[in-house]
């Protein structure tokens, strides 16, 4: 019958609803396959839906549907779903008689409100966890039920599938492979899986039937709704369907089943030989959908609800094709807590009852004692990273090593995190940002090259290989074995290319047969020579190359796959030292440690390595660093840690003795500021310049009156205290001083004064302290500022503030104090120092955090007149300050933002960010101002009447977090975003920063703000 002859209006659903429920509700469509549904809203109560049938609907059917609904009443204890409401004459099924003279039945149930899983954004771990429990809850609740309808012919159901093969012709090309491969694994592991246990079950936890909590973060799976296919069948399918819809939109889609599976095997364990099918049930699920979406298009080209679902239902199909069934399966055995692979536990046991020695498969070499080397992302042995790769450092460290322990094999690196492996050339976008493959899954043997190496058992060849190229293997060989029904296989990795691809496929080594001889570098992939030699229970599909490290977050398979190869030589120099957890850290810490130091984001984070624009926590995961303005030039740039260690070798003492670092470090200053400031003193932080500073006015005006902004913050010691209303003003502070005179933060987008025209406004409330001053019957000491207030949330000066302030503050006998500590050296692009953006000389300059480059060094500028007011006669003596180690560092920073131009580099890779951002406060309203310098910039989150949105700013740099990038936020309400990066940050850097904020910005939490 035609389709919109058997539609259903909202008003003719209105009246029904009076009529036969005598309920008034308004009432709207909603999506439905088979029946016409109505969502009923009424004044108290979370309302109704409403159901009407097609005609001729089977009565059997429905009753079969109530009488399941009030068992799951009954049975669901943990289950919120639907109830069944009678209508006025207490029957729970009616009938009506529509326009066409057609019977229809009519059902009316409770409303389970929620939000539709299809409108949650973002859809996490946690989430999917529940929906996996939620569905366990609901395959718990229907045992026992039982009803002939039960067991109807069904298209939706996946056991049911193969009707779908009569369908191929309606696919071509791509997706006619896929389908058919889908079909023919399914048909093929048939019969076993019909073996599987069967039970009623709801059989369709599709992502507009599952009801979501409305919270929105953290939000949990609170129910299915919609019982209508629900029919007897493989259990293992119930948390097929809930997989299938809930990976759709998500990069990596097996890794979005797991945590479904995970909270499925919670509340109903699955079996193992389950497991086996799941795979092949998500996939026959999606065949069915695209299947019946191909046949609707052709039969029902109006409705819109069969179409829903086929793009991402394409998607996933496509993803789930190029993943590995083996590998699928044992992910889910692990996500289920078995052993990854089904084999692990033989292997180790025949493993342990059997004693390799290291001389059998290195016959040339006599030994079999071990010494183990740490290559992990934390190893000091390795030193610079830098240092790793230059092969003919790392080669001359080895032989060193070897020399002093000339009886043992250098060893070591079984589920290692390495540094090496952070390039991009091992990148992948997972769910949550960049992933990159760093855990090692064999042992390296560091021998020198040709050695020979010998096969331990017998072996028939299954790979043999040229894997030449920039840090690949070189020569590989995989041999395969069969022991005792035990079949695995092994792999060795960096041979010489002309003796591993000497081997066929099936040529048999036996025990003690010689396999190949060690490359050197480059040949060998460039390495210093060693033998990667790798156990693994599967090769997968592997033909050409096979995993030497896996991502972090498949680690708990790849150990299970690829068990540890000590196993067989149980050499016991080779322990994995994982050492002290963070949790361990934290301890010690909150004991230890003062309890005003404070850790950042909610899951505290160990950092073990910088590289550049980024750091590496101790599993070798990347975060894309854009808080750290002290590592100006990069993390652990190779100059400056070169600088400080040839220093360091030599002499390190105070500023009494001579010595050129000193004088290079001032001439390098000085050559970046202007001719008036012409004296320096070094010291170890930005507090103790700034404490130097106020030393000098009061030698200098002979006041101690002080004047700062709002929010201003320059120190943690006590006269830097003092003068930072970020801090005294904040938790734990006191109020101002007697002697410090705050004006309002100059903010042009939220403080007293707005818009681009209010410098003169702010410089006058400057004057206005400076007249307090004077009430009081005192002179100005000093008015002190930072260029852009960066915890003030990156404010940058109105235009002509600075210069009008400085001109009044002058006239009353006044200094003027720029504290650079934050925005100097290169940072705001346009100019060097932050004070020459506004065309002002200060009498004093504070520098700190990025001179050192994480070296504490720090410097006071000054005119000569200043100086030489402050030298009365008592020495000024700082133990470490200038001590020729520090200057070193220091000179080699200033070099190298001049030798790699990263002053224009702050400037471009600025300028193009701050250009972004501001595009996407054009998309993102909450984004209410983009401000600063170079990469010295800020966004501010605001709602549609500027009220701050601290919780947004919180939650937005969290979820950065989660996706790799660090971020801080700041500003007096907390809700500025602050991005000051090393300035060796790249554009390709600022648009992956672009593009996750995008992201998050479109999630509920930050989409709700109106
Ligand atoms: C503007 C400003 N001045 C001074 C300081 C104090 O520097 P330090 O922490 O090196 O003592 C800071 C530190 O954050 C700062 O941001």
């Amino acid at each position: 019958m035609n389709y919109d002859n058997l539609k259903i209006s909202n008003q003719q659903a209105e009246d029904i609803l009076l009529e036969i429920f005598n309920i008034k509700g308004s009432v709207s469509e909603l999506p439905g396959e088979v029946d016409f549904n109505f969502r009923i809203k009424i004044e108290n109560g979370d309302g109704y839906i409403l159901k009407i049938s097609r005609p001729n609907e089977d009565e059997r059917y429905l009753d079969f549907q109530q009488k399941l609904l009030q068992f799951v009443e009954v049975n669901g204890q943990n289950l919120i779903a639907p109830k069944v409401i009678a209508d006025v004459n207490g029957t729970s099924i009616s009938e009506i008689t529509d326009a066409f003279g057609n019977k229809r039945k009519v059902r009316l149930f409770s409303w389970v409100s929620g939000r539709v899983w299809s409108n949650v954004n973002p859809q996490l771990d946690d989430l999917r966890y529940s929906l996996g429990e939620q569905c366990g809850f609901l395959t718990q609740a229907l045992q026992g039920f039982d009803h002939p309808e039960a067991h109807r012919e069904f298209v939706w159901d996946i056991a049911q599938s193969l009707w779908t093969k009569s369908h191929i012709q309606l696919f071509k090309d791509d997706q006619k492979e896929i389908i058919e491969y889908f079909q023919n694994q399914f048909e093929a592991s048939q019969e076993e899986y019909l073996r599987l246990r069967k039970a009623t079950i709801h059989n369709d936890a599709n992502d507009n039937n599952v009801i979501v909590s409305s919270e929105l973060i953290n939000p949990k799976v609170q129910a299915a709704i919609d019982y209508g296919d629900a029919i007897n069948t493989q259990i293992i399918n119930d948390v097929a369907i809930a997989c299938a819809y809930a990976i759709m939109n998500h990069n990596d889609a097996l890794d979005a089943a797991l945590p479904i599976i995970k909270g499925y095997h919670s509340t109903f364990p699955l079996q193992e030989d389950e497991l086996k099918h799941l795979y092949n049930a998500i996939a026959m699920r999606l065949v069915i959908s695209v299947t019946k979406s191909a046949i609707n298009k052709i039969e029902e080209p109006n409705n819109d609800y069969l179409l829903i679902s086929e793009k991402p239902a394409w998607e996933v199909l496509k993803k789930w094709r190029t993943i590995n069934p083996e590998f699928a399966q044992y992910s889910f055995r692990e996500a289920c807590g078995f052993n990854a692979h089904p084999n692990q536990n033989r292997f180790e046991s025949w493993a342990s009852q059997n004693n390799f020695q290291l001389s059998d498969m290195f016959p040339t070499i006599n030994s079999n004692e071990v010494h183990h080397i740490d290559l992990s992302v934390s190893s000091k042995w390795i030193g610079h990273q830098q240092d790793f790769n230059d092969l003919d450092l790392f080669q001359f460290k080895i032989d060193q090593l070897q020399r002093k322990i000339p009886n043992k094999i250098i060893a070591g690196g079984y589920l290692e995190p390495r540094p090496i492996y952070t390039s991009t050339a091992y990148d992948n976008i997972g769910n949550n940002g960049r992933e990159s493959r760093s855990i090692h899954l064999g042992i390296d043997y560091w021998l020198p090259e040709q050695t020979p190496i010998h096969a331990l058992f017998d072996s028939e060849v299954v790979m043999a290989i040229n894997d030449a190229g920039d840090k690949e293997y070189g020569g590989l060989v995989v041999l395969k074995h069969d022991i005792e029904d035990l079949k695995f296989y092994t792999l060795y990795g960096h041979l010489t290319v002309a003796s591993a691809t000497k081997h066929k496929i099936g040529d048999i080594i036996k025990k003690e047969g010689f396999i190949a001889n060690l490359a050197n570098y480059p040949e060998n992939g460039n390495w210093a020579p060693h033998l990667h030699f790798q156990v693994m229970l599967s090769l997968f599909e592997y033909t050409v190359d096979y995993p030497g490290v896996a991502y972090l977050s498949q680690i708990g398979l790849w150990k299970s796959v690829c068990p540890n190869p000590n196993s067989l030589f149980k050499s016991e120099a080779l322990h994995n030292d994982n050492g002290i957890s963070n949790e361990d850290l934290i301890g010690y810490r909150k004991q230890h440690l003062g309890k005003s130091l404070s850790l950042q984001y909610k899951e505290p984070i160990k950092m073990v390595r910088g590289v550049g624009q980024y750091l590496m926590d101790q599993f070798g995961r990347q975060y894309l660093d854009t808080v750290n303005n002290v590592a100006h030039v990069g993390h652990e740039n190779y100059n400056v840690v070169k600088a400080g260690q040839e220093q360091m070798a030599l002499i390190n003492t105070n500023s009494r003795y001579l010595h050129e670092n000193i004088n290079d470090l001032a001439k390098g200053l000085i050559e970046t500021l202007p001719p008036e400031l012409s004296v320096l003193h070094f010291v170890n932080s930005g507090s103790e310049a700034n404490e130097l500073a106020i030393r000098m006015v009061k030698a200098n005006t002979g006041e101690r009156d002080i004047i700062a902004s709002e929010v201003g913050y320059h120190g943690n010691a006590n006269i830097c205290i003092d003068i930072s209303s970020y801090k005294f003003d904040g938790k734990g502070g006191k109020g101002a001083p007697e002697h410090t005179h705050i004006f309002p933060l100059p903010d042009a987008f939220r403080g007293k004064y707005r818009g681009a025209e209010t410098g003169k406004q702010y410089a006058e409330e400057v004057q206005k302290q400076i007249n307090i001053v004077h009430e009081k019957g005192r002179g100005v000491g000093a008015f002190i500022i930072e260029p852009i207030i960066s915890c003030g949330g990156q404010i940058e000066l109105p235009e002509g503030f600075l210069a009008k302030s400085y001109e009044y503050v002058r006239a009353a006998g006044g200094l003027c104090i720029s504290d650079e500590v934050q925005v100097g050296c290169g940072r705001l692009g346009k100019t060097f120092w932050g004070f020459q953006l506004h065309n002002v000389v200060p009498d004093i300059v504070t520098i700190g955090k990025p001179l050192g480059n994480g070296h504490p060094l720090a410097a006071v500028v000054c005119t000569q007149e200043v100086a030489d007011k402050f030298a009365n006669g008592m020495e000024y003596f700082n133990t470490f300050g200038g001590n020729p180690v520090s200057c070193a560092i220091g000179t080699e920073v200033l070099r190298t933002v001049k030798r790699e131009k990263l002053q224009e580099n702050a400037l471009n890779v600025g300028e193009y960010l701050k250009t972004e951002l501001k595009a996407l406060s054009k998309e993102f309203p909450i984004i209410g101002d983009v401000r600063g310098q170079g990469l010295f910039l800020g966004i501010e989150l605001v709602d549609s009447q500027v009220n701050p949105l601290a919780a947004q700013t919180d939650y937005l740099a969290n979820r950065m977090k989660d996706h790799g990038i660090l971020m801080s936020t700041d500003g007096p309400d907390h809700n500025v975003l602050k991005i000051k990066p090393p300035i060796v940050f790249t554009k390709d850097n600022a648009e992956e920063l672009i593009f996750y904020l995008r992201k998050i910005f479109t999630e509920d939490f930050m989409t709700s703000i109106k």
